[in-house]
């Protein structure tokens, strides 16, 4: 498998900002010894830079400069005296070329037991050569809820199925504002944001275009919201894989609000040559191997298309395929209208029951 590309640029992910108060106390990387020549390993400064941060009793902002930062893993730990620590990035983090330097480790920056850190700018660089890295921040306990709060953050791995720059998974109450994602269009298997076992996640105001899912959302994903989204290239926003454990929780509430997708295989609201704009897939075999033959056992219900609009790269253009052990039911489609090649584009169904209303075109088959 190729190696991915190295760079993810990360210009603002907000998790969760409880103050909005100015941040009368900046830590600048730089005063605890940091250097930003990429090779300097950084990673004691950044400790020491956090150490203040959390132990100030009012809000704190640690600011990293332009430049490169070679960190090794790093614990960024709580419980902090503050809700309130701001990352402000104008520089890189660099991890190390060497993927051994991490050790056993999964984790390359791990939030543990914080509450309230926002990330702003930056760019997270895993260097495309280790068979690492993941990047963590996940945080503990909220005081402002009964949920767990955490975010993971994953840096390209080079062999990994479900690499994704931010990973969302096993929480609660996350909240993603301005965050962009960017990898080159041909990375394999390169999602922006995955979001799995987790309920209440929002995602706002974002720009994301990678090789794969713009959003994915695995299993046991809750009350899901994207808004104003531009997406592309890539897939789109994909719920699934799903059904590939025999247990395994549902996907439920995904509301996917004003997203304007460019040259993805997958997507909804505005399209521009899209390869499948509108599509239910319970044969989804990625390769073709594997899985002859295959039927989901996922029942898919209650799927609302609504004011769905633009241009489709292949004729088909609303497909659902689903499976006849489970058909698909109450999928409803309200005033689409899809063409390919300034004509009327196609719909394709099996095994799918719904209601259509409003304007629909291609005329629909449910
Ligand atoms: C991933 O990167 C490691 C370290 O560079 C390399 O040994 C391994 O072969 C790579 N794996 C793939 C599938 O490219
Ligand atoms: C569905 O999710 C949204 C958030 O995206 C939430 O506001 C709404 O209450 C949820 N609906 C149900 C029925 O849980």
């Amino acid at each position: 498998m190729e190696q991915t590309t190295s760079c993810v640029h990360f210009l603002a992910f907000v998790l969760l900002v409880f103050a909005s108060s100015a941040y009368p106390f900046t830590y600048n990387v730089l005063s605890y010894g940091a250097k930003p020549d990429g090779n300097f390993e950084s990673t004691r400064a950044f400790v020491a830079a956090w150490t203040l941060a959390c132990g100030s009793i009012k809000s704190a902002t640690i600011y990293i400069p332009t430049g490169r930062f070679l960190l090794r893993n790093v614990v960024f730990r709580g419980q902090c005296k503050n809700n309130a620590i701001v990352f402000r990035m104008d520089g890189t983090l660099v991890a190390p070329s060497d993927y051994k330097v991490l050790g056993s480790t999964e984790n390359w920056l791990l939030f543990e037991h914080v509450n309230g850190v926002s990330i702003y700018g930056g760019v997270l660089d895993g260097q495309g050569t280790g068979l690492w890295t993941c990047k963590r921040v996940r945080q503990g306990l909220s005081q402002r809820s009964n949920g767990e709060f955490c975010v993971w953050l994953l840096v390209l791995v080079n062999e990994s199925s479900a690499s994704a720059p931010v990973v969302i998974d096993g929480c609660n109450n996350v909240k993603g504002d301005s965050v962009s994602v960017s990898a080159s269009g041909n990375s394999p298997n390169t999602d922006g944001i995955h979001v799995q076992s987790s309920s209440s996640v929002t995602i706002l105001n974002s720009r994301i275009g990678t090789g794969d899912d713009c959003v994915s959302v695995g299993p046991g994903t809750n009350n899901l919201c994207i808004e104003n989204m531009a997406c592309g290239p890539g897939h789109g926003i994909s719920i699934g894989s799903l059904g590939k454990e025999a247990e395994e929780p549902g996907v439920q509430n995904v509301t996917v609000k004003t997203i304007t997708l460019t040259g993805t295989q997958n997507g909804h609201a505005i399209m521009t040559d899209v390869e499948n704009p509108i599509v239910i897939d319970q044969h989804y075999c990625p390769d073709e191997k594997n899985c002859p033959g295959l039927v989901s056992g996922v029942k898919i219900s209650d799927v609302t298309y609504q004011d769905i609009h633009g241009t489709s790269a292949t004729e088909v253009a609303v497909k659902f395929d689903c499976s006849p052990s489970y058909p698909c039911t109450d999928i409803r489609l309200e005033d689409v209208k899809l063409t390919y090649r300034n004509k009327p584009a196609e719909a394709s169904c099996s095994n799918a029951d719904g209601t259509v209303s409003g304007f629909i075109q291609p005329s629909c088959c449910l």
